[in-house]
């Protein structure tokens, strides 16, 4: 079966084409990083103009680079949600009105299962059961993943995501949004001995999460040091470690207490060089198996809503032709797929 993926659920409109012979056909995105910059945030109804603008040039495009004539798609994928209503809208009216004049069916996934499937795309993709630490702009989750479309959520932040807590100590540092790969960059030039951040909530039991003191610490270190070149590099490294360290504390710990053996790491947080090389030394550690996504499918992309898409349509999974998104939308609560 072939399926078209869209995401429009924030700042990245994208599409791809998804196979389950073939593999990944296509996939292409259009980043609205230039639309938002000059306000360092998301504005939500410049987003959604502007997937209206980008969304059906970019179909048009993977369908011609995929060479599939609409009577081979088996269905269509659009995320439903969470996210930005407007944004999501857009995504919901053309998937739901192509699959409409296509006579396929369409369906609304959810953006973090598509997320936390992504790594499925690739050459290793992980057998369940395993662990998921789901990282992203809106969400740090950890998730206990028995069998696919069940989700059992561990741990959850009680403030900021991490990739928000990176989004907003990259603006006060003056860094360029996003903040993730800006903070990043600006922490290879950093002396990582100069500030020591905290831990937030390691030394508690359990798996919740709580970031936003450390941007109040970020706060607190540039109103005593300053702004400088070196000054902004050593609170990056500092704020990069002080995250990187307390998810790789929680993602242990998830592991040892379930006595998991695989962890699969997905999100834009999850593209982070960091992360990705201390959850892989951890890995080692307590001989667990860590998968990720290529980081271009940690942060957003059309490829993994094809996929959790094709996953469900598979199932036979059918919903009602009502456009229908979902702006708020807890992970366990997805109907499972089978
Ligand atoms: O998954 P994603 O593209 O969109 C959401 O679903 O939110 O994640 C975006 C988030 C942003 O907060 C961005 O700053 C962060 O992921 N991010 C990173 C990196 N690349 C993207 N954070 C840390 N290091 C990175 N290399
Ligand atoms: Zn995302």
């Amino acid at each position: 079966m072939r399926v078209l993926g869209i995401e429009t659920s924030c700042d990245d409109t994208a599409a791809a084409v998804y196979d389950d012979r073939l593999g990944l056909l296509a996939h292409r995105l259009f980043s609205q990083i230039d639309v938002h910059q000059d306000y360092g945030g998301i504005v939500p109804e410049l987003a959604a103009r502007d997937h209206i603008r980008k969304l059906l040039p970019l179909v048009d495009a993977v369908l011609r680079e995929s060479e599939s004539a609409p009577a081979q798609m088996g269905g269509i994928a659009y995320t439903a949600g969470p996210g930005l209503i407007g944004a999501l809208l857009v995504g919901a009216s053309v998937g739901r009105s192509l699959a409409w004049a296509w006579g396929v069916p369409a369906v609304g996934v959810h953006h973090m299962e598509a997320h936390l499937l992504a790594p499925m795309l690739e050459e290793r993709p992980p057998p369940v059961p395993f662990v998921a630490l789901l990282v992203s702009g809106g969400h740090t989750l950890l998730v206990e993943v028995e069998r696919l479309g069940r989700y059992r959520i561990l741990g959850d932040t009680l403030d900021d995501a991490v990739g928000e807590a990176f989004d907003k100590t990259a603006k006060l540092l003056g860094l360029r949004y996003p903040g993730g790969p800006a903070i990043a960059a600006a922490a290879a030039d950093g002396n990582p001995r100069r500030f020591r951040f905290p831990r937030p909530m390691v030394n508690r039991p359990g798996l919740d999460f709580s970031f936003s003191g450390l941007k109040t610490y970020a706060l607190t270190t540039v109103r005593e040091h300053g702004l400088d070149r070196q000054t902004v590099a050593d609170i990056a490294c500092a704020f990069q470690e002080a995250a990187v360290d307390t998810l790789v504390i929680k993602a242990r710990r998830a592991l040892e207490q379930g006595g998991h053996r695989r962890l699969v790491v997905a999100g834009g947080v999850g593209a982070n060089r960091l992360l990705r090389e201390r959850l892989g030394r951890v890995g080692k550690d307590i001989d667990a198996e860590v998968y990720f996504p290529r980081p271009e499918f940690c942060t957003d992309n059309g490829a993994m809503i094809a996929y959790a898409g094709w996953a469900r349509l598979r199932a036979g999974e059918r919903q009602s032709l009502a456009i229908d998104v979902h702006p708020r939308w807890a992970l366990d609560t997805v109907p499972p797929i089978d």
